[in-house]
């Protein structure tokens, strides 16, 4: 699995996005250490505030699944033509909760963040310094 087929796998989750109140598609793509990608799309309600980000999607599928750590790697996409096409990265929300479980999992995941002309490659603690986490609590 390379960086580009990440960036596909969130592609293609994103055309499954349900956004119409913000027409803004998003798709997002986890890449676990076993090789397994589990993707996610944002998924937005009548009542606007409780939309539904990929990225918080795509960690609640894998961990409802049993996922419990080995996340390496996260691709974010989103639509091209907004922003100034420039790369988008998670939301403060998604942070933490991209947080979870790199940290259960004892791993600082590279955040492909996708824009029109670039990719910005980041890693979690770069988006998120000195976070909360389940360690905070033992
Ligand atoms: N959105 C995401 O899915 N992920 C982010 O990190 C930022 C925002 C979604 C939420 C909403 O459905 C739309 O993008 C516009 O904010």
């Amino acid at each position: 699995m390379t960086e580009d087929d990440l960036i596909a796998a969130a592609r293609e989750a994103a055309e499954n996005s349900y956004s119409p109140y913000s027409d803004f598609a998003v798709g997002s793509a986890l890449l676990f250490a076993d090789g397994s990608v589990v993707t996610g799309t944002n998924i937005e309600n009548a009542s606007y505030g409780l939309a539904l980000c990929a990225e918080t999607v795509a960690i609640s599928k894998a961990m409802a699944d049993g996922a419990r750590g080995g996340l390496e790697a996260v691709a974010v996409t989103g639509p091209l033509d907004k922003g100034g096409g420039a790369p988008i990265t998670p939301c403060g929300r998604c942070r933490q909760v991209l947080n979870e479980l790199a940290q259960l999992g004892g791993t600082d995941p590279l955040i492909l963040c996708v824009g029109a002309e670039e990719t910005r490659r980041v890693k979690l603690s770069e988006l998120l310094p000195h976070a909360f986490g389940p360690a905070s609590l033992d």
